[in-house]
């Protein structure tokens, strides 16, 4: 039998999804096929320390989603350290000698949010000389940044809402009123409501307002400034919530999509509705669309991953308005992976079943790195 390929499932972190990852890993090493694996379990602590667990133990209250954490207690602290072309975890528990640990063949984050999916966790992993699951640098970084993101697609011509950004030194409440004169320029001011206030870098709709007036909007925008220096204001887009999958390399394939119906309560898809109210959204998957709109998002999605240089996976989401008039929200480049998640559900319903997805990503992991590898690293005349 050749021999297992060893994978280093990497959790946790120093975000504020660090909870939903915590289940998402759980998942994931579940469903890993421990014939073709040999699987080391790492959880990345809420103060970025690297953390080695075992299997039968590494989380406690597993079953609560509200309450589920690592068992630091029972994990040994590492590091990856690079070493003759090749990752090794090693132990930095004894003082004297570094004790390795494993040969790693491919990292898999199912870190989300900040230094787990924006660029931080994979360029650690690129100085480790590490073949790793997801987004390198570039796609990771640039996936997070709304503000580049949307940038970036809109010099591809690809459909974005209106949009504008603000950063903190520019701004001081008096300049509310230039804000709302930037907003859709031909209207009346009263027409200009309501608006999106959102940070730059973050997720699950932490330090997003949807602003009706001006007192809502000084409002939002100094809510958001508490989680970035850089905001953005944008155009409400009164639309469904279409969510696509995408998957590959160069390649790339776009899923079936699904849609978030988020319930009547909440006024849009917000942390509430995703995390606290567990009946704060419906995921339907797939969702009933025209074949004509399908094909539409699908090769939005495969172009918006790949203007925003993605390998592996992502998650493209978007709005789509009654007229047919689609619209790109976001990318999420390390998407929720539990097995209810939307990301693996898609696939599900594609024909491509939690375990072989697993078994895919891997593959595209060691693709890529084989990739790199062949490329020249000095330049000799
Ligand atoms: N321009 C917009 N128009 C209407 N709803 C929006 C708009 N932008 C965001 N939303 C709502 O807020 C949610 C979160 O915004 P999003 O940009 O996706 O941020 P996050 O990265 O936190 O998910 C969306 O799923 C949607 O419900
Ligand atoms: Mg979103």
């Amino acid at each position: 039998m050749s021999k297992k390929i060893r994978v280093c499932l990497l959790f946790g972190g120093k975000s504020g999804e660090h909870e939903v990852s915590l289940q998402s890993a759980k998942s994931v090493y579940k469903a890993l096929d421990k014939k073709k694996y040999n699987v080391f379990l790492v959880g990345i602590d809420k103060t970025g320390k690297w953390l080695l667990g075992n299997a039968s133990n590494y989380l406690l209250n597993s079953s609560n989603p509200k309450l589920i954490k690592l068992n630091k207690a029972n994990m040994e602290a590492i590091t990856p350290v690079s070493k003759e072309n090749t990752t090794q975890l090693i132990s930095l528990n004894s003082v004297d000698s570094k004790k390795e640990i494993a040969m790693i063949d491919v990292f898999f984050p199912v870190t989300h949010g900040t230094f787990g999916e924006d660029g931080c966790l994979q360029g650690l992993l690129e100085f480790t000389n590490a073949a790793y699951v997801g987004a390198g640098v570039l796609g990771s970084s640039v996936g997070m940044d709304k503000d580049v993101m949307k940038r970036l697609l809109k010099e591809a011509g690809l459909p974005i809402a209106d949009f504008f950004t603000i950063k903190k030194s520019d701004y001081s409440s008096k300049s509310i009123k230039n804000i709302t004169s930037k907003f859709n320029p031909s209207t009346p001011l009263r027409t200009r409501f309501p608006v999106f206030v959102k940070p730059a870098n973050m997720g699950s709709s932490v330090g997003i307002n949807k602003a009706n007036n001006i007192q809502q909007l000084k409002k939002a925008i100094k809510d958001a400034f508490l989680y970035d220096t850089k905001i953005l204001i944008e155009e409400n887009v009164d639309g469904r919530e279409i969510e696509c999958a995408v998957l590959g390399n160069d390649d790339p394939k776009a899923s079936l999509p699904g849609e978030v119906m988020p319930s009547k309560k909440h006024s849009f898809y917000s942390y509430a509705a995703k995390y606290i109210d567990e009946k704060g959204a419906n995921l339907l998957i797939p969702a009933k669309l025209p074949p004509k709109i399908i094909k539409k998002i699908q090769g939005l999605a495969i172009k918006t991953f790949k203007v925003l240089e993605c390998s592996g996976m992502a998650r493209v989401d978007f709005f789509l308005k009654n007229n047919g008039t689609v619209f790109i929200n976001e990318i999420n480049t390390l998407p929720g992976f539990t097995k209810i998640s939307m990301y693996p559900k898609l696939w599900e319903a594609t024909g491509v079943p939690y375990q072989k997805l697993l078994d895919k990503l891997i593959e595209l992991a060691i693709e890529k790195k084989k990739q790199k590898d062949n490329l020249k690293r000095s330049f000799e005349i």
